[in-house]
């Protein structure tokens, strides 16, 4: 029997403005999944936030893109929004953007990251929850993990992961996958997605012949963007992703390692500025000083027989004070650019926000030179 593991994500309301989400929402969350446990749906669940994201982390038995767990997921939001609403919280449904439930949450604007996989004896996983960025920013960290030996011993030392692993790339502006392997193609994936606004990590899978099944993932990225689903500016695409660990994949502490190193990712401040990530513990995942600056949690569980038998909060923890401090000081270094770039996004990045409505007000006045 394999074990689905699903992260499903949703900003349906912040309080006060975009900054975290009121425990009143993941009340209601926490009810509607233990209603689902109880009825067999599901066999166990985390309720969590990120910034203003609400997070509904699953365990099942029905496999990736499941009807009846998307269509769970989706009451259980557009319950929190009704609440939200009530409440008059800020934003109040701002990432369900479609009226009904139509077979797959997928492009209706929650983000999704989901694997099945075969369970080991012991089985832990990451949920790292992401909140004012964008898919791209899992590009480094995933990269690091799985195929950078200074960052992972492992892909050194232990045999097992000495062959290596297969990265699915998408081409999320072409929708076009590609697989490839490292540490074969290091450098021509690494030429993908270090453009990380286009070329994003969707899943990493185990070599034939290895220790683990070459077909299950070890890691999942959620890639929606919204505003290629609502084809403007619109919500926030604020990533998930889910990373096994241990026994022939990546040390947990290899896992978390990239994190130590706040490195630059995109969707700061009106999803529009270029910012430090800060890895921090459920209690400090608000985004605060210009709306962030953006920030990671990282949620790591035991996965038995489907069941989330343990947990702890992973950046909560005084070995990242130093990488808080270090993005802080990042932090100010960017925000004294002010609407300069780089700490603005380039004009490419800024096609769905404002800029061509500056443009279309100026087009008369533009002469030759
Ligand atoms: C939301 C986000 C915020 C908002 C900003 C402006 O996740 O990134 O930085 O973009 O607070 O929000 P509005 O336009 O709703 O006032
Ligand atoms: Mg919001
Ligand atoms: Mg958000």
């Amino acid at each position: 029997m394999k074990t689905t593991f699903s992260i499903i994500k949703a900003d349906v309301g912040g309080t006060p403005g975009h900054s975290t989400v009121d425990q009143r929402l993941m009340d209601v969350a926490n009810e509607k999944l233990k209603e689902a446990k109880e009825s067999g749906l599901i066999k166990d669940f985390f309720v969590t936030h990120c910034g203003d994201d609400l997070e509904l982390i699953m365990t099942h038995d029905k496999g990736e893109d499941n009807e009846e767990i998307h269509a769970l997921a989706w009451d259980v939001f557009t319950a929190a929004t009704e609440v939200a609403k009530e409440l008059g919280f800020y934003g109040a449904g701002q990432d369900l953007l479609k009226d009904a439930f139509s077979g797959n949450i997928r492009g209706m604007g929650p983000g999704i990251a989901e694997m099945e996989f075969t369970e080991r004896k012991s089985e832990p996983v990451v949920a790292f929850l992401m909140d004012k960025t964008e898919p791209g920013a899992f590009n480094l960290p995933i990269y690091r993990i799985f195929a950078d030996p200074f960052n992972t011993a492992g892909l050194v030392i232990d045999p097992n992961l000495h062959h290596g692993f297969v990265f699915e790339v998408w081409d999320i502006k072409e929708h076009k996958k590609v697989l490839m392997e490292t540490p074969e193609e290091m450098y021509d994936l690494l030429a993908l997605i270090g453009a990380k606004s286009r070329f994003v990590i969707k899943r990493v899978f185990p070599k034939e012949g290895g220790k683990l099944p070459a077909n299950e993932p070890v890691a999942v990225v959620s890639t929606e963007k919204l505003f290629q689903i609502a084809g403007e500016y619109i919500g926030k695409d604020d990533p998930v992703a889910a990373v096994r660990a241990q026994s022939g994949l990546p040390a947990l502490g290899e896992v978390l390692e990239p994190f130590a190193f706040p490195h630059l990712v995109s969707g700061w401040m009106r999803g529009s500025h270029n910012g430090p990530i800060m890895p921090v513990g459920i209690k400090d995942a608000k985004c605060t000083r210009f709306d962030g600056p953006p920030r990671v949690v990282a949620i790591g569980f035991q996965v038995k027989n489907g069941m989330l038998t343990g947990h702890a909060d992973l950046f909560d923890d005084p070995a990242f004070d130093y990488t808080r401090r270090r993005a802080m000081e990042i932090a100010d270094y960017m925000r004294r650019h002010g609407p300069f770039e780089p700490h603005r996004l380039p004009m490419e990045d800024m096609e769905y926000t404002t800029l061509p409505k500056v443009m279309d007000k100026l087009k008369e006045r533009f002469e030759e030179v």
